[in-house]
Parts: C-alpha cells; sequence; structure tokens
C-alpha cells in the first residue's frame, strides 16, 4: 500500500484545522500536517514559501485567517495581508509545487441582501473588513491558480477555540436567560463536517484534473436557522445532555450593535458541491448534538 498523501494545513490551534487532524487520522487517505507560527506566519508573506516547500505538500489546505471580525473594521490593513496578500501568496507557492491548494472562505463576501439562499454566481459585495479582505483572498488565489477549490463557508462551531456553540454553553453556566439575535439567518457549520468534506474534496482533486472539480464551491451544515434557533437547539441537547441551559429571548440585531454589521442572510445553496465533488454535509442540528455531547462528556 502507497503512504499516505500529506495534506500541509495552515495554523494550529484554529477550529478547522484542530478538526481535519483529527478528522484526517481516522480516515487514513492523508496525512495531515498543521504548518503555522513561527515557521509560517501570514503576517510576514516572506515566510511562506520556504514553509511549504519544507513541509513537502501533496496538497495545501489554507485555513488559517484573520478571523476577529469586529477588530478587523479598524485593523483592516493587517486583515488584508493576512486574508489576502498571504492567501494569493500560498497559492502562488501551490502553483509551483504542481499541488492543488483548497482555500476557506466566507458568507461574508456578501452583502445579505438576497432573500433565497446565496449560490456561487451571486455578485459578492461585503459590508465589512474581513468580508472585503476574505474576498481579496478568493481573487488572489483564483489569480496564482487554476487547480483550486475555494470552499464558502459560515458560522462554524466545534469542540475547539472560540465559537458561538461553547460561548452560549459557557454563559449559560451563570445566566438563566439570554437575549440572541433572530433576525439573521444562516448554516451553523460544524469544523468537523468541514475537515471530513476537505478531505473528500482533496481525494477528489488529487484524482483527476477534471475543471469541474476546481473553483469554488458553498459548504454549509445542511438547514438553517437565526442565531436564536441555534442557541434554542445547543440548550435542548444540553439540557439532554446534562450540561449548562438558559432560556433565549428573540431580540433583533438592532439591540445588540456590534462593530461588524452582519449579512443579515448568510445562507449558502451547496447544490453545486453536491453534483461536482458529491459529498453533503449533515444536517446541522444532528452534529450540534454531537458536538453538545461531547462536550458535555469532557
Ligand atoms: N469561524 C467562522 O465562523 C468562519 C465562518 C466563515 C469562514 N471561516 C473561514 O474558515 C477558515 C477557518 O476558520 P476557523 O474558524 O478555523 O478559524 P479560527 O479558529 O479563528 O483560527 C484561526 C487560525 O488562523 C491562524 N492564524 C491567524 N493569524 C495567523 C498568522 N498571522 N499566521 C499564521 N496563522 C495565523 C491561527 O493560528 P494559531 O493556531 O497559531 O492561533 C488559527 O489556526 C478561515 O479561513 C475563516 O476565514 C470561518
Amino acid at each position: 500500500m502507497s503512504a499516505a498523501r500529506r495534506m500541509v494545513v495552515t495554523g494550529r490551534e484554529g477550529q478547522v484545522v484542530l478538526s481535519l487532524l483529527e478528522r484526517g487520522a481516522n480516515d487514513g487517505r492523508f496525512e495531515v500536517i498543521a504548518l503555522g507560527r513561527p515557521e509560517l506566519d501570514l503576517s510576514a508573506p516572506e515566510t511562506i514559501e520556504a514553509a511549504l516547500r519544507e513541509a513537502r505538500p501533496d496538497v495545501i489546505v489554507s485555513a488559517a485567517a484573520y478571523t476577529a471580525v469586529d477588530q478587523a473594521e479598524t485593523d483592516e490593513e493587517a486583515a488584508t495581508v493576512i486574508n489576502g496578500v498571504a492567501a494569493g501568496k500560498i497559492a502562488q507557492v501551490a502553483a509551483a509545487l504542481g499541488v492543488p491548494v483548497i482555500h476557506l472562505s466566507t458568507d461574508y463576501v456578501f452583502d445579505g441582501s438576497k432573500t433565497e439562499a446565496y449560490v456561487e454566481s451571486d455578485p459578492v459585495a461585503p459590508i465589512g473588513a474581513y468580508g472585503r479582505s476574505k474576498l481579496a483572498g478568493e481573487q488572489a488565489v483564483a489569480a496564482a491558480t487554476q487547480n483550486h477549490a475555494i470552499l464558502r463557508t459560515a458560522w462554524v462551531y466545534s469542540p475547539f477555540g472560540k465559537n458561538f456553540l461553547k460561548t452560549m454553553l459557557k454563559l449559560a453556566e451563570t445566566r438563566d436567560s439570554l437575549n440572541v439575535v433572530d433576525d439573521q439567518v444562516g448554516n451553523p457549520t460544524s469544523a468537523l463536517d468541514i475537515a471530513d468534506t476537505v478531505l473528500t474534496v482533496a481525494s477528489n482533486l488529487l484524482g483527476s484534473d477534471d475543471p469541474a472539480l476546481r473553483g469554488t464551491f458553498h459548504m454549509t451544515g445542511t438547514g438553517e436557522g437565526s442565531w436564536a434557533d441555534f442557541a434554542i437547539e445547543i440548550f435542548a441537547r444540553s439540557k439532554l445532555a446534562g450540561g449548562s441551559t438558559a432560556e433565549v429571548g428573540r431580540i433583533p440585531s438592532s439591540a445588540y450593535p456590534t462593530p461588524a454589521k452582519r449579512p443579515a442572510n448568510s445562507r449558502l445553496d451547496c447544490s453545486l458541491l453536491e453534483l461536482r465533488h458529491g459529498t453533503r454535509l449533515p444536517d446541522w442540528k444532528q452534529s450540534t448534538a454531537i458536538i453538545v455531547e461531547r462536550l458535555a462528556r469532557t
């Protein structure tokens, strides 16, 4: 049997990179290698080429990013270097090495004004600094190499790092009730499901030169809801698992101002990913249950 191929993922402690390390070990098709600071520092793009060459990838997953959406509003230059310039550099190195690059992007490239779920060909129009910086990354990746899959995801949660699900459970340890925004809708997406999908997409890219497998794809959990719906589901599952729980009050986003404006509609239509790559993420409620139960056991 041939040795597992090397999947080099950017970042060390991010939700997606930790999920890929876990799922990659179970899956066996790839040896997953996390590559991050100090060897690879996206805020210093000149570090990228040597670090990636040294790691000898068969496929590169560009998962590291400046993800502090509110902070980006007053730090757009740094966000643009990391999410735009560095993403482009990673893709240039992938092209030079002759390997595919899978680049993670976001629903924030859209303005959220569409009433239906967004498809890949919908016009982009980011409403904040983070979205602009991620769009710059998509454009730089596409300009650097044809051999790419840009996977746009949204509302990511996992047992790792910082995310909405963990924040809700933590707040419920000290509060009986919480007010949660109810006028933004999206598709909650488990980073563990993202990892499974990335492994499949990587395998497909390495297995075929077909241009239909390349380009931009939407990749979110199946099903939709508001942040309040998500919180209610988290607490329903947590109650069953013996964890913390709180009553949820539904509020408009105008009652919860943040430095960065969020799209009202974040829903992404993932039909193209299913058609071309033969994979669809599980229902978000099913994945929420799995992660809440796992956290309750730890
Ligand atoms: N979280 C979401 O809700 C969401 C939604 C849509 C799209 N996305 C996209 O999905 C991808 C993965 O997100 P995530 O949730 O896994 O992110 P995350 O948990 O916030 O982790 C960010 C990762 O980026 C790395 N990083 C940040 N600055 C870096 C730098 N200068 N040099 C090297 N590495 C750096 C961090 O490194 P350390 O490990 O060293 O801390 C960490 O591994 C990102 O491209 C993000 O834009 C996320």
